[in-house]
């Protein structure tokens, strides 16, 4: 099968700004896009730049901007994508994160905002027994959150974040905090109320739903935002 990938190049050391470059290549249908631009940079030019590690759609670093979608490049089988959206492919890197080269984008600020919700266990006591004991339906309420691998296709989706609406901490961070807000052996959701209860904390979602229609996870992104900001209300009326 014969397909076209017209990849966003950039070096912004070089570079006066980003252009597009095609590279016609053969391939498998079976192949995954991640294996295309491996292709590509071994055969065709090494200097193309991108980030893969595990190859199956769990460390999250080859989320990248596929025919102006997010998704995993490991995730995304080239058949799939020639038979519902024809045989030239464009690829682009994440959007509202600086690029560094390429599809290569700077996480810093991502990373940032996770750290700053305290992602982790946050308890008040030492355990009873030898563990923290949970029921089944405790750990069910924060299952989707454990989904999360931190790929930034949400934050890059994010019409709040990408039209500047507001400095919006983000929905992977919310996420990352909703995992320990609803785990009942968590108690801390009031230290992480100073990132979350702002006007650029969970208040700034506008529930577009773009970052639960992009994440690769099939995390209910928009809905774990709403319950944290559930979650906040009633823990301010209790200290009221
Ligand atoms: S919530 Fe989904 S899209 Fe956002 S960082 Fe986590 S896995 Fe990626
Ligand atoms: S390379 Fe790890 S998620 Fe794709």
């Amino acid at each position: 099968m014969n397909i076209t990938l017209t990849i966003l190049r950039y070096n912004p050391k070089t570079d006066s700004a980003p252009k597009f470059q095609d590279f016609a290549v053969k391939v498998e249908p079976t192949d995954r896009l991640l294996d295309t631009l491996m292709f590509i940079k071994r055969n065709l030019d090494g200097t193309l730049s991108f980030r893969k590690s595990c190859a199956h759609g769990v460390c999250g670093s080859d989320a990248m901007i596929i025919n102006g979608v997010e998704r995993l490049a490991c995730k995304t089988l080239i058949r799939d994508v020639v038979e519902q959206e024809g045989a030239v492919v464009t690829i682009e890197p994440l959007k509202s994160l600086p690029v560094q080269r390429d599809l290569m984008v700077d996480y810093e600020h991502f990373f940032e905002a996770y750290r700053e919700v305290k992602p982790f266990l946050i308890p008040t006591r030492d355990p009873e027994h030898a563990e923290y004991i949970q029921t089944q339906e405790q750990r069910r309420q924060f299952d989707d959150p454990t989904k999360c691998i931190l790929c930034a296709a949400c934050y890059s989706a994010c019409p709040v974040i990408r039209n500047k609406e507001a400095d919006f901490i983000g929905p992977a961070a919310v996420v990352q905090a909703a995992r320990f807000v609803f785990d009942s052996r968590d108690k801390g959701a009031e230290p992480r109320l100073d990132s979350l209860d702002r006007p650029d904390g969970v208040w700034a979602c506008r529930s577009y739903f773009e970052c639960t229609r992009a994440c690769p996870r099939g995390i209910k992104v928009t809905k774990n935002i709403n319950l944290t900001k559930r979650q906040i209300k009633k823990l301010k009326e209790k200290g009221q």
